[in-house]
């Protein structure tokens, strides 16, 4: 056994009472900008591709280091702050902790989901957007020798939206599944959920959420949203590490379901070890495998706890004014923008029409920004640790750069 008491209290997924040791208070956005140090070097802007690494983070992931080279392993310890990372999670989301799968990626909840359903009968369709991010999508498309159709939702003429009539002419008797972006990673566009989940359950069909890009970024409550399964992951606006995802299903519908994609870890008495059955987990556990990334956990944790110490709806505030500056500023300049204007319409990212897409990423890193680009635009993406500053350097740097601009 390590030292426990020599361990940061984030490491496990506890929420400091009053902060970790040094932490800034809930609204010092300043001093908040300490506890990430890339922002010292750099205008980072971009939350939507990787968030900041917290120092807190870093200690997380180091714990689980000192202790492979300390003691080698504590199976017990780490299956401890697994469940404490479930919990917390669940608590930022809105849904119990057995509602909720703590997979590898957003790409391996949405397989041990698909894995789970039937798409013999009537209900074979799969109504994605054209909003989606490629593996949302792709792996309905895999879907097919299993009997799924999938159809696509357009966007709109302009490409900002996918309007909720174009749902309305593809969800009917034969959708089984509408799967859904919060916010589209190529524009940052936000779609109507309860509109589009409303439609869906009206009709028949079960809703799956991609809110990769937008949990961590402000509140996010599943059950209020009312859609039956969601992904994420806790590389982006979570402030973890990439190797760490999530599957939430509604609890009525996981008895129902069970995964032909599993493993020892998803089932309902593992320390049995009983290789002469499969007994699935009574609750979302059973869409988990084997043995699960520990420092990617610990990591996830200790940037939930830095969250949940800020305050989501904070968090969401001080997101929503940081793009609306920057869609301000950028209008004044004259830079045209993918994304829509409308606070409801958007989320963290502001997506910037680029000629060349590529060497404006390339020339805006020369300035010391650190952007992506997808889809012809580039992409800055907030989080509650960049301020005003930051909008004022990335204008700037547009402005000399205005040849790459479409
Ligand atoms: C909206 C969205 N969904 C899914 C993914 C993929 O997540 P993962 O690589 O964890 O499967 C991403 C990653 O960028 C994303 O932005």
């Amino acid at each position: 056994m390590g030292d426990q008491a020599s361990r940061p209290p984030w490491a496990a997924g506890d929420v400091p009472a009053a902060g970790g040791e040094g932490w800034p208070g809930a609204g010092d956005w300043a001093g908040w900008r300490t506890q990430f140090p890339i922002l010292a070097r750099r205008t980072y802007l971009n939350s939507g591709s990787c968030g900041a690494l917290a120092l807190s983070v870093r200690a997380a992931m180091e714990d689980y280091l000192d202790l492979r080279m300390q003691e080698g392993a504590d199976w017990g310890l780490w299956l401890e702050r697994f469940e404490a990372l479930r919990a917390s999670l669940a608590g930022l989301l809105g849904v119990e902790a057995a509602e909720l799968a703590l997979t590898a990626s957003a790409s391996a909840g949405l397989n041990s989901l698909a894995s789970a359903l039937s798409f013999d009968g009537p209900r074979r369709r799969v109504v994605v957007s054209d909003f989606e991010f490629p593996t949302s999508a792709q792996i309905w498309h895999a879907q097919a020798r299993r009997g799924a159709e999938v159809v696509h939702v357009p966007a709109s003429a302009d490409g900002t939206s996918v309007p909720l009539a174009h749902f309305e002419r593809l969800i009917d008797e034969r959708t089984a599944l509408v799967a859904v972006t919060h916010i589209c990673y190529r524009n940052g566009a936000r779609l109507d959920i309860p509109a589009i989940v409303e439609l869906a359950h009206a009709r028949g069909a079960r809703v799956l959420l991609d809110a990769y890009q937008s949990v961590g970024a402000g509140p996010l409550d599943l059950r209020a949203l009312g859609v039956d399964f969601a992904v994420g992951g806790m590389m982006k606006y979570l402030l973890g590490t990439s190797g760490s995802g999530f599957l939430f299903v509604r609890g009525e519908l996981v008895p129902a379901l069970e995964p032909l994609a599993t493993g020892w870890l998803a089932q309902a008495d593992v320390a049995a070890m009983d290789i002469t059955r499969h007994v699935p987990a009574p609750d979302a556990r059973r869409f988990e495998a084997g043995t699960p990334g520990v420092a990617n956990a610990q990591a996830a944790a200790a940037g939930i706890a830095i969250l949940r110490h800020v305050g989501m709806a904070a968090v969401g505030a001080r997101v929503e004014g940081l793009v609306t500056r920057c869609l301000e500023a950028l209008a004044d300049s004259g830079i045209a923008v993918a994304t829509p204007l409308d606070p409801d319409r958007r989320g963290a990212t502001v997506a910037i029409r680029a000629r060349d897409q590529a060497a404006l990423v390339e020339r805006l890193a020369a300035h010391g920004i650190v952007t992506s680009c997808r889809d012809g635009n580039v992409r800055a993406s907030f989080h509650f640790y960049n301020d005003e500053r930051d909008i004022a350097r990335l204008i700037t740097a547009l402005e000399a750069e205005r040849g790459l601009l479409a």
